[in-house]
């Protein structure tokens, strides 16, 4: 029998927000307390952040821990989940290094996520080029997922070029040397396509720390309310009669992600639900401070329990980084293990391969 081995990671160049949490976090979390898995872990992406931050290291070295106390503040639990460093694990630069052997330039740039985020980032113009280890970066996730025999990796939508090169990978790897070492991963996204892309709180497409137009799950409840009260409606919905667009319309998107019926139960019950809602706004009649103030109830019973376990574990922090430390020390032993596998199928296990000598003193033994 195969086992189920989730994995996943997230990159340390901020907080994380609700983006991360409706794309991921959630699902990571239902995984997590359905338990109908043999091993979990869940990676802070230093290396990769520092493949576009490679100047800013104070930055990452900022997160980390900041990300560690999001993870538990959400609700993933250290009895349940290992997590780990990346730069820590040393096997996976070793692991990447013969993947690269298996994957073009052009391959690796055609990648519809490196390409976006090529444009995002200016490395296309600014005469700032695009360095190599960015390019490279989708070798190096292959080298986390597999390293760990991961097969589930919930992510979000924009990471699934990752997983599918990944898969691609995995298959060259094990028809190149004829074996079934490696693990062909899934991608596990939500199922509500907004979840996966969540927009920021000005419409922008994506919500992004640069793009200053995320809500972050560390906010405070007055920063949240200004943040929502602030949000992009629709800018020709001026008087409260006046009919109003409901495509994009963030609030209306962001309830499409987070609004459930018990929420119109508890705090609309004029409306049956959403699609009633909807219809409402774009009649006319309906104002953007009534959808904003039921948004940011949603938000509050959303974060509130998640900035408690936050405060927790805030003045907890030594703990914190122990947890973090024997997740790594752990997950270092099973990527030295696959190591290992590699190196035996490649043939280049010398030391460990009674085999070797003896084929090679053949060569002068007649
Ligand atoms: N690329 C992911 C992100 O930007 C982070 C990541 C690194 C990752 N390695 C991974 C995600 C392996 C899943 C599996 O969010």
């Amino acid at each position: 029998m195969s086992e189920n081995i989730i994995l996943t990671g997230d990159r340390p160049t901020g907080n994380l927000h609700i983006g991360h949490y409706v794309g991921s976090l959630k699902q990571r979390v239902l995984l997590q307390n359905k338990g109908d898995y043999d091993k979990m872990y869940i990676m802070i992406a230093d290396t990769q952040a520092l493949t576009d931050n490679a100047g800013n290291p104070q930055k990452i070295r900022n997160n980390v821990l900041e990300v560690m106390l999001d993870y538990l503040s959400v609700g993933l639990e250290p009895e349940k989940v290992t997590f780990f460093v990346q730069s820590e694990i040393k096997a996976l630069p070793e692991i990447m290094a013969y993947y690269m052997n298996l994957v073009t330039l052009s391959r690796l740039l055609r990648n519809p996520t490196i390409k976006s985020e090529i444009k995002f980032r200016g490395f296309d113009n600014e005469n700032k080029g695009i360095p190599v280890g960015f390019a490279n970066y989708p070798i190096s996730q292959a080298s986390d997922i597999t390293a760990f025999k991961a097969n589930l990796i919930p992510v979000g939508e924009d990471q699934l070029p990752m997983i599918e090169q990944t898969r691609e990978i995995v298959r060259s790897f094990n028809s190149t040397y004829k074996n079934e070492v490696l693990v062909e991963p899934k991608a596990y996204i939500p199922e509500n396509k907004i979840c996966s892309r969540l927009p920021g709180t000005d419409g922008n497409a994506k919500m992004s720390k640069s793009l200053n137009n995320c809500i972050y799950l560390c906010d405070d409840k007055e920063t949240v309310k200004a943040k929502i009260r602030n949000m992009y409606t629709d800018p020709n919905h001026i008087k409260v009669t006046d009919p109003g667009n409901v495509e994009g319309n963030v609030v209306f998107t962001y309830l499409d992600a987070f609004s459930t019926m018990e929420h119109f139960e508890k705090y609309l019950p004029e409306y049956k639900n959403l699609d009633e809602l909807k219809e409402h706004y774009k009649r006319g009649g309906l104002g953007d401070v009534k959808i904003k103030n039921f948004l940011n109830m949603i938000m509050e019973e959303l974060l509130q329990p998640i900035r408690e376990r936050r405060k927790y574990y805030e003045k907890r922090l030594p703990e914190v980084f122990k947890i973090l430390q024997k997740g790594t020390i752990e997950a270092n032993k099973v990527a030295e293990s696959t190591l290992a596998e590699i190196k035996e199928v490649i043939g280049i296990n010398y030391f460990d391969d009674e085999k070797f000598l003896k084929e090679q003193e053949e060569k002068y033994n007649n």
